[in-house]
């Protein structure tokens, strides 16, 4: 093989490319009854917007964005999330004019250069909502709800939403000071990246995947609320409040803390057993702080982003169209390609999807062809039968075949395919 595709990054094709396409098409129409609509934001970003949202100290902006020059020196990213792009382009493109809070959906591919491994790649992709305009804990309510229902409507069930508070901007000094004061003595016992964590970045302390690291916060019973203010506690009360009162189940998780710097207040988690050691489908939070810091007025916003392809691996009970073709023509003799091509134009142009054999195969393997390629019907052209004006029609799910009109090849065709 002369060329391969890029470490971590994978073909969707087949199957598989449709059950993303069903997801992606459920998903919008589902964020359409909470009043999202959709935004396209580049793939590229000045690297300095990356920087400064998701933060210098973490992971991703650390060692995972694809960052490079442009002939021109500019110093460019692939995004390796969306959320500081759709504030970006709220900002630049004065989105913030319109009334009520903006409600906005994405879909696509992010970049971040991580060890692959199942479940996690450096080409992924993304369906994700960011609702800007509100600090009230009832918006998050709605966007966990949403999260919850969009896996509904895939057919996800067993998920469970963690959720924790990471209190305002004026907390985190005292959350640091806090950690710093019950992990300081246990330093020995974590682990080397913990060690480093400690010094850098100390929340990300709580997000230690080594059991040992685990074991020690467990035993400290380590808690960041208790150095929470108390009109971010009540925030969390209000929203878990807001949960209750809608018979919604979550677990609060306080380890939960997030790779990325701008949450505020409310984070969530979606985790999936099916999923393995990366369990998180699905993450997001509030980023009180971001619209402002970004240049904007201040503003309250809450989102989160499912991966894609971990969806689709636990999507197992996704209703699926498995038949990827209306009709397949059969050509007795190549020379009919021509009526076969005229047959095809009308039939597509009644939204029937069509095949046809362009490589002069004999029959039987065109209907070798066709049964691959899973078509609802055969539709078999003669010499004998054009000139007649009629042809054969095989129902592939029955085995019955009639030799019909083309009006009536119509009917019969339109009435076969609801899938
Ligand atoms: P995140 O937790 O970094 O959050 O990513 C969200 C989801 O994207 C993850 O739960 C996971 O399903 C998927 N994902 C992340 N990295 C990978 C990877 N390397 N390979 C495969 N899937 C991956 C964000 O990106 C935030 N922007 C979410 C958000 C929106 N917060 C507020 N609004």
């Amino acid at each position: 093989m002369k060329y391969r595709r890029v470490r971590g990054t994978e073909d969707i094709f087949g199957t598989e490319s449709e059950k993303w396409q069903q997801i992606d098409n459920i998903f919008k129409h589902i964020c359409g009854l909470y009043g999202y609509s959709q935004i396209q934001t580049p793939v590229i970003e000045h690297s300095e917007l990356f920087r400064r949202s998701i933060g210098e100290a973490t992971d991703i902006v650390e060692k995972e964005i694809f960052q490079f020059q442009d002939r021109s020196g500019r110093d460019l990213s692939l995004r390796p999330e969306a959320t500081a792009s759709i504030i970006r382009a709220y900002l630049e493109n004065s989105l913030y004019q319109s009334p009520g809070v903006v409600k906005l959906y994405y879909s696509g591919a992010m970049f971040r250069a991580e060890r692959p491994q199942k479940g996690r790649k450096r080409e992924f992709h993304q369906f994700g909502v960011e609702a800007i305009g509100s600090y009230g804990p009832e918006l998050d309510c709605e966007t966990i709800m949403l999260a919850n229902r969009l896996l509904r409507s895939i057919g996800i069930e067993g998920s469970i939403i963690e959720l924790n508070t990471l209190g305002c901007r004026k907390d985190k000094k005292k959350i640091a000071g806090y950690l710093k004061d019950i992990i300081g003595k246990n330093i020995p016992d974590l682990c080397p990246k913990c060690s480093d964590r400690f010094e850098r970045n100390i929340l990300r302390v709580l997000d230690c995947k080594n059991q040992a690291c685990r074991d020690v916060l467990g035993n400290l019973n380590v808690d960041i609320k208790k150095a929470v203010c108390p009109d971010c506690i009540n925030h969390f009360q209000e929203l878990k409040r807001c949960l209750d009162g809608m018979g919604f189940q979550y677990r609060e998780n306080n380890f939960l803390v997030r790779g990325l710097d701008y949450y505020s207040r409310t984070v969530f988690e979606v985790i999936h057993t099916g999923l393995g050691a990366q369990n998180a489908v699905g993450a997001g939070g509030r980023y009180d702080n971001l619209v402002e810091d970004m240049g904007g007025r201040p503003e309250g916003a809450v989102g989160f982003a499912f991966g894609l392809e971990r969806l689709s691996f636990i999507a197992a009970n996704l209703p699926s169209c498995s038949r990827m073709l209306d009709v397949f023509i059969v050509l007795q003799d190549y020379k009919l390609v021509g009526e076969a091509l005229k047959e095809a134009d009308f039939l597509r142009a009644e939204n029937i999807s069509v095949d046809i054999d362009f490589q002069g195969r004999s029959v039987k393997s065109q209907m070798r062809l066709a049964n691959d390629r899973r078509a609802r019907f055969v539709l078999i052209i003669g010499q004998e039968e054009a000139q007649k004006g009629v042809c054969s029609l095989k129902d592939m799910s029955t085995g019955e075949q009639k030799s019909l009109t083309r009006k009536d090849v119509f009917k019969t065709i339109k009435g076969g395919v609801n899938c």
